[in-house]
Formats: structure tokens, sequence, C-alpha cells
């Protein structure tokens, strides 16, 4: 087969890396991907979001799947795109249509679906610049901390937990009067706050069935100890100690099934991944978000994981028929650690060259922010590398993951060398 991945993170060298050692591939192009996807396959020079131009290369190049990695094409439309046009419509597309997508696309949507189908999750209530009073009014009546959450795409930023009523009211005019986050906090969803701990489960489905993968959990704050400001995630480990089977089985019956079936019920069909990020509240599962994509550093620990062809299960959702369709897991633990720029998530430097990438030895190199200028690999973004070990313990993986992140230089690289060890 030939397969495109569309995207340029950790987590879609991951999926190359993955993809790579299938035996039933035959080329694998990412676009645009970074220095280290063309290990794996070409990478091409192409925007996420340049539909014509990933049609025109998918037709000119004979590919049998696309596989998208990030939110954005998918919210565009890129998998609708591709039904729309009788000369792509054969080509399958992994990550749900427009419909299916505003469950990351729009937080109001999300909330809705989950009310309409029983899925348990934080009570919440959504306002606009009409409703902005009632909003107000509304803070007054709720305990804090309360939590504020921009309906659209914000890259990771739209949501705001506010410990003061000041606070939260101040917020909450910012987002819907002054747009805060431009078009994303025009409608903004007011939400309890859930006290527990946070893991993100993934879920395969084909619109009919599903396959649970592994869950893992994703560190978000940029500093040790989880302090100081949010980030795409700085670490992940899989499994999750505590989403032990009592837990996971909650998450399928209460979660899971009711996700799938209500995506029936609604007629949203739906192809791809979803990404349920929880809560665990006192052993009780709650959805905090849901994503229409795998999780970015979930991924890199997520996939090492998975011993058989994630191609056979990838086609299992392109054929409708993954309930035929099986995969091993290894029982060793995956710990990644994620190499940032100086300054990340704030203002930041490009262009550092990295060094000593081949000094790895026992860990897998998943580049993310990188990019090739001149045969030197150089920086290009706030999540430059992702260092992912697998190894028998949980203690060993992470042991080796920041042993081994400590390896690789550049300029004001910064990594959280506290990854997993709250878990042990
Ligand atoms: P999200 O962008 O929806 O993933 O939210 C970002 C982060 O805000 C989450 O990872 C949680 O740590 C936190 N968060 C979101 N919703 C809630 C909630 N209802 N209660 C507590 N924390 C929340
Ligand atoms: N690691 C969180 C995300 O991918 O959204």
């Amino acid at each position: 087969m030939n397969i495109l991945i569309v995207g340029s993170g950790g987590r879609e060298s991951a999926f190359a890396w993955k993809i790579a050692q299938s035996p039933q591939l035959n080329q694998l192009y990412i676009a645009p991907g970074n220095a280290g996807t063309g290990r794996y396959g070409k990478n091409i020079a192409l925007k996420v979001t340049d539909f014509d131009g990933i049609a025109d290369f998918a037709l000119g190049h004979g590919i049998d799947m696309v596989l998208v990695g990030p939110e954005e094409p998918l919210v565009k439309g890129i998998h609708d795109y591709f039904l729309e046009r009788e000369d792509l419509r054969h080509i399958p597309v992994i990550g749900p249509q427009r419909a299916g997508a505003q469950l990351e696309g729009s937080k109001d949507f999300a909330k809705q679906f989950m009310v309409r189908h029983g899925i348990p999750t934080a009570a919440s209530q959504s306002f606009n610049q009409t409703t902005l009073e009632e909003g107000l009014a509304y803070l007054g009546t709720q305990k804090l901390p309360i939590v504020l959450k921009a309906d659209g795409l914000a890259g990771g930023k739209g949501v705001l937990i506010c410990t003061t009523l000041d606070e939260a009211r101040t917020e909450l005019k910012a987002m819907l009067a002054d747009a805060k986050f431009g078009e994303a906090s025009s409608t903004v969803v007011i939400e309890e706050f859930l006290s527990g701990i946070e893991l993100s489960v993934f879920v395969l489905t084909d619109g009919d069935t599903y396959k649970v993968l592994p869950a893992a959990k994703d560190y978000k704050r940029i500093g040790e100890g989880d302090t100081g400001l949010n980030t795409g995630g700085m670490g992940s480990v899989s499994p999750v100690p505590f989403a032990d089977n009592e837990f996971l089985d909650k998450v399928e019956e209460r979660i899971i099934i009711p996700t799938i079936e209500g995506l029936k019920k609604d007629g949203i069909p739906y192809q791809g991944f979803i990404f349920l990020g929880l809560m665990n509240v006192g052993g009780e599962p709650y959805v905090i978000e849901y994503n229409v994509r795998m999780g970015d550093p979930e991924t890199e620990s997520v996939l090492p994981r998975i011993e058989s062809d994630l191609l056979d299960l990838l086609q299992g959702v392109a054929q409708r028929n993954l309930q035929d369709r099986s995969f091993t897991l290894s029982p060793k633990t995956a710990a990644t650690v994620m190499l940032v720029s100086g300054g990340y998530p704030g203002t930041y430097e490009s262009g550092k060259t990295i060094d000593n990438i081949e000094s790895v030895k026992n860990s897998i190199v998943f580049h993310a922010g990188t990019t090739t200028e001149n045969g030197v690999v150089k920086t290009a973004g706030g999540r430059v590398i992702a260092v992912t070990a697998l190894e028998d313990t949980l203690f060993d993986a992470l042991q080796q993951a920041t042993a081994d992140a400590g390896r690789i230089y550049f300029e004001g690289k910064n990594f959280r060398r506290d990854i997993g060890f709250d878990l042990i």
C-alpha cells in the first residue's frame, strides 16, 4: 500500500515509524513531515490544509490511504473534500468528516453530544455575546474554581481555570466581548471544575465497532512538579498504572460505547481515532474533552506498545470491518520525554543546531519541530524532539527516556526530568 500521512509533529513521526514497519507498506509519504520523518518515507512539502495539493499528490502517486494526524484539517473538512470529489472518493481517509470533527472543533457541540447520550462530564452551560449578562450572573451562582472554555480551536490555550469570581467575570468578558481567542471564543462553555487525575484513552472506530487502544498519561505543564504554563504536552507514559481494568471497564461501558452509539444515533459517520481526555474523580471517569485524532505526545508512547501491524487496523477502518481485525500489545511500559525550545510555550527561537541525536541508542527518537538546513538538523518549533523508551518497568522506561533526553543537545533546550515519576 501507498500511504500518505498528513502532519509534521512527533505524533506523525510515531505514525511514520510504525507504518514503515508494516509488511503491507509499499511507499510512505509524509506531508509536510520533519527532519526525522524522511527516514521512514518521503517528505512532501504541502501544508496540512492545502486540500487541493494533497489531493493532486494522492492521485498522482497512487495513494491508497490518507492518515490525518492533526485536528485542523479534519475540522476544516479534509475527509469531506475527498468524499465530495468523484476522482478522490475511492481513497480512504482515516479521520472523521467535519460533522464528527465537531467533537473537538466545538466544545459546546461536544457538551450537547455528551448530555444527549448520557455520557458523564462536568455540568456546564454555554454563553455567547448576546447572553454575556446571563453568563456573568450564572458565574455568581457557581462554585469556585470554575472553568471557562472557548468553544472553538484555540491552539490548546482556550481553557481557563479561574479561582476567583472577579477573575472569572473579567475573563468571560474578555472572551465574549473582546474576542480574547478570536472567533474561537464567540461562544464560551462555563464548566464545573473536576478534581481528580487526568488520563487519555484512545479508541479507533470504523463507525460501527471499535478497538480500545492503550491509555496514556500526558504531562501538560511546562515545569517540573506540574507547575507553570500549559503546553501541548511535555511527556507521556503508557500504560497508566491507576487506570486498572475496573476503571477501564467503566470507561468502556459509560463513555466509549455511548459515544460510538451516540454517533450512530445522530447519523454522524466516523472513521478514525477518538481521543478521550478523562478525569478520574475518585475512581469514576468523566470526559473533559474529546479530540478527533491521536494525542501528542501520547502517540509516541502508545504506538511503540502496539506489536502488530497498525496498517491492518487502519485497513479495518477503511474497509469497515474493524471487528475482524485484532492487535497485540506489548506488556512493556513506554515513557516519552519531550525536548522543547527555550522559552516555549511562550516565545522561543528556532534554527538552533541539534547535536548528539545519534548518541541515543536505547530509546526511539521521534522528531517534532525539526527541519534540515544544508544537511544540518535544526530546531523549527516549540516541541522539538520526543524521546521514547520501552522497558519492562515504568521506572526503567522513565530512567532511560530521561537519560536519553539529556544526551541530545541544542541551545536553550528544556525538558522535564520528572515525567512519570509521580506514578511510581
Ligand atoms: P482541554 O483543552 O479541554 O484539554 O483543557 C485543558 C486542561 O484544562 C485539561 O487538560 C485539564 O487539565 C483542565 N480542565 C479542563 N476542563 C476541566 C474541568 N472541568 N475540571 C478541571 N480541569 C479541567
Ligand atoms: N497531548 C494532548 C493533545 O494532543 O491534545
